[in-house]
């Protein structure tokens, strides 16, 4: 009998926005569905790997994890970028451990060297072993795509491009420009909470009155809107006016917030972006990795600029992680059905969960998801 399948089925009916409830706690809480996502979800979507600066010359070199997958990222000589498997052909050992530059990708178990197009070139002492040739041998490639001066990687074939999957985001921010950010500093926290608990709690500002009164002085919660659109959702505010009571230090113009579907949030103000990353750990704990860039990082504003915006996002971060650590120990408590949401304030939440549904929709049709038997 298909027990995950039967188990999970009941939770994927697409919710309509006349009647929206909320996912069933199950999908936050269970191990097995928790296993699932790495397949379902990370492996078949655009993941942030980082930034063209990184990969500016030559054998440059960026190494990563999309769900717990072993990846590198290299410029090659022909000034194109590629990303393999880092995994070597011999016996699954690493070809690059940390970021840096290289002419090849050599590992370092037994020194197996490769180009930086992932064809195997040397394998020492190999050349007496019978029925073995080094050009029959190759790094897995994974997709690759640009954006913006951010590099995206997919472990399967993604469902979209990824120009496609973030079409409207450059029109709609101008006249900043996204390509023209420089990176700053990086900040990262650890939440006891499933990642989804947070990407919900991104999703919608219906929380801002409540839970972040410095936030909500900085934005016109009245005319905060959202859309959706088909990969990813977008809210935005104008920002109030500096004021004898309100210190707005991020100046005149509208605070962008968009979340692309799984787990990637582009927070744009005027002058700055902060990407943010949501990163499964267990099913339970969640790294949030927050990378920072502005136009330009000399002047005195905007160094003035950077020492505020860490410190006011701080203060927002730290009211969300403990509202989603309660939140989380509420879905863990067996006594909650899925809730109704607020369609005037919740519609991106209601996309999202319709999405993460949908995966586990099109892996079960699929046969993505392995079922166990009793
Ligand atoms: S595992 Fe890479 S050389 Fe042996
Ligand atoms: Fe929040």
């Amino acid at each position: 009998m298909k027990v995950l399948e039967k188990h999970l089925k009941p939770y994927l009916k697409e919710s309509k926005a006349k009647e929206a409830y909320a996912l069933e706690a199950d999908l936050y809480c269970n191990e097995s569905f928790y296993s699932l996502e790495n397949d379902v979800v990370f492996q078949n979507n655009w993941q942030l790997v980082g930034h063209i600066d990184q990969l500016s010359n030559t054998g440059d070199q960026l190494v990563c994890e999309i769900a717990e997958l072993p990846i590198v990222v290299v410029r090659n000589e022909n000034n194109e970028l590629k990303a393999f498997h880092n995994v070597c052909r011999h016996r699954a050992g690493p070809v690059a451990t940390e970021n840096g530059n290289s002419k090849v990708l050599r590992c370092k178990y037994h020194g197996w060297t490769y180009s930086l197009d992932g064809e195997l070139n040397s394998a020492p002492e190999m050349g007496s072993t019978p029925n073995f040739d080094v050009c029959q041998y190759h790094l897995p490639q994974v997709e690759i795509s640009e954006w913006q001066g951010f590099i995206f990687v997919s472990i399967n074939k993604p469902a979209v491009p990824l120009e496609k999957m973030l079409s409207g985001i450059t029109d709609n921010i101008k006249p900043i420009n996204l390509s023209e950010m420089t990176f700053s500093h990086r900040e990262e926290y650890i939440i006891e909470c499933n990642w989804k608990v947070y990407m919900d709690n991104y999703l919608e500002g219906y929380h801002i009155p409540h839970i972040h009164p410095e936030l909500n002085q900085l934005i016109d919660y009245r005319n905060y809107e959202t859309e959706v659109k088909a990969w990813y959702s977008y809210q935005y505010s104008k920002l109030t006016e500096h004021n004898n009571e309100v210190d707005n230090f991020y100046g005149k113009g509208t605070a962008h917030y968009y979340c692309i579907f799984p787990n990637l949030m582009l927070n744009i103000l005027p002058g700055r972006l902060q990407t943010n990353q949501i990163i499964p750990i267990t099913k339970n704990k969640t790294k949030v990795v927050f990378d920072y860039f502005y136009t330009e990082l000399e002047s005195e504003e905007t160094q003035k600029l950077i020492a505020q915006d860490k410190t006011f996002s701080h203060v927002v971060q730290k009211e969300d992680i403990n509202i989603c650590e309660q939140v989380q120990k509420g879905l863990n408590s067996g006594s909650y059905v899925p809730g109704r949401l607020c369609v005037k304030r919740e519609l991106g939440v209601l996309h999202y969960q319709n999405l993460i549904r949908k995966s586990f929709r099109d892996a079960i049709k699929t046969k993505h998801i392995k079922v166990s038997k009793t």
